[in-house]
């Protein structure tokens, strides 16, 4: 299905695009989480079930993103992320059923079992993979060897962590249109607010925006998850305008929209040690939704977000409020596909993650 969007700003049709997901993506109401935890209006946005390839929140980034790589010409993507980072395997799956070829930046991170598994399936789906033992270190990997085949006479396509440049974030501006077409068509009242995981702040910022264009009151509170340098009110506000600049080019009747960063939301008090951390409180909410709503969270991006949000609205007595949890983790299992796999199959550098513990592992200790 074409991006809703396109019925509002006929003009955005310029901009390539491709079908890779199943839109929209399910609303449910948290009954049981939300009567334990106080909350009469909770609900969920199932971007977990984005695809039945492989979901989460990088399908509707990528429906753009792997379509301008297409129409550009380029031939070869360059990713970058953490070593167990959804989104340089969501680029390989996809980008090389697309032919392709994914070449993949990555800096260390916390071990955990889901670093284990990403680097496994991205290994066994083709990514041909680069470990860096911090980001500054892997971004100058990139720069040089993105100068490098350049000079060879190909120029690669860079998709920036967590896909989420003003192209790939508009898939949250579309989703936020979404959103407001279920809202009216009686899936759930206007959100008061949003809880989206502020992972490189795409989510968040493209969600923000498109409730500003779909003309809707709400507020998306991003949970920070990333390290405090990185992500910021202020960079909230400029990758707001980034996107909204991108959009009026090809489509001058889109406002310009212009916030603040005092007016928009972020939550700071849950990322716990740094990036990809556990934390106690997000092991426990992991277990309380799968045990009362059956939902499959992640340590880093979704449990927090989901603890961060609830506690921050008990704390403001907004326990009232409609409240929209954004799932964007992927919830197809592949790993059938890694039975078996042998780690040793990897780059060297990698073995790191299978021969330390992880942080199940030690916390089970
Ligand atoms: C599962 C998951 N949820 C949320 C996010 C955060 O999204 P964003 O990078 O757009 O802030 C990411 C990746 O960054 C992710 O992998």
């Amino acid at each position: 299905m074409k991006p809703i969007i396109f019925e509002t700003y006929h003009g955005l049709d310029s901009i390539p695009w491709i079908g890779l997901g199943e839109f929209p993506t399910p609303i449910q109401k948290l009954e049981k989480l939300g009567e334990v935890e106080g909350f009469k209006n909770l609900y969920v946005k199932r971007d977990d079930k984005s695809s039945p390839i492989y979901g989460g929140n990088k399908v509707r980034k990528l429906e753009w993103v792997l379509a301008d790589a297409k129409a550009t010409g380029r031939k070869t993507l360059i990713a970058v992320g953490g070593s167990g980072s959804n989104q340089v395997l969501a680029t390989t799956i996809y980008g090389r059923n697309m032919g392709f070829r994914v070449v993949g930046f990555v800096f260390d991170q916390p071990n955990a079992e889901y670093v284990r598994r990403n680097l496994l399936l991205d290994h066994h789906y083709g990514t041909e993979l680069h470990y860096a033992p911090n980001l500054p270190v892997e971004l100058l990997m990139f720069g040089l060897t993105y100068a490098w085949e350049g000079l060879r006479g190909e120029k690669p396509y860079y998709v920036p962590g967590g896909a989420s440049s003003p192209i790939g974030n508009m898939g949250y501006v579309n989703a936020a249109f979404e959103i407001r077409n279920q809202v009216e068509q009686g899936e759930m009242p206007e959100p008061d607010y949003v809880l989206a995981a502020a992972g490189s702040l795409g989510t968040a910022s493209g969600l923000q925006l498109g409730f500003k264009l779909a003309g809707m009151q709400t507020r998306v509170a991003a949970v920070r998850v990333s390290m405090p340098w990185y992500i910021t009110t202020s960079k909230f506000a400029s990758m707001i305008g980034n996107i909204n600049t991108f959009m009026r080019k090809a489509d001058p009747s889109v406002p310009e929209v212009k916030p603040r960063s005092e007016e928009l939301i972020m939550l700071e008090d849950y990322l716990g040690k740094c990036y990809a951390a556990f934390t106690p409180e997000c092991v426990s909410t992991i277990k309380k939704a799968k045990e009362l709503e059956g939902l499959i969270l992640d340590p880093t991006y979704t449990s927090k977000t989901l603890l961060g949000g609830l506690d921050w609205l008990k704390k403001r007595g907004e326990k009232d409020k409609v409240i929209l949890f954004m799932d964007t983790y992927n919830s197809v299992d592949l790993t059938p596909q890694i039975e078996g796999a042998d780690y040793h199959t990897l780059p060297r550098s990698f073995y790191r993650y299978f021969e330390k513990p992880t942080q199940e592992e030690e916390l089970a200790q």
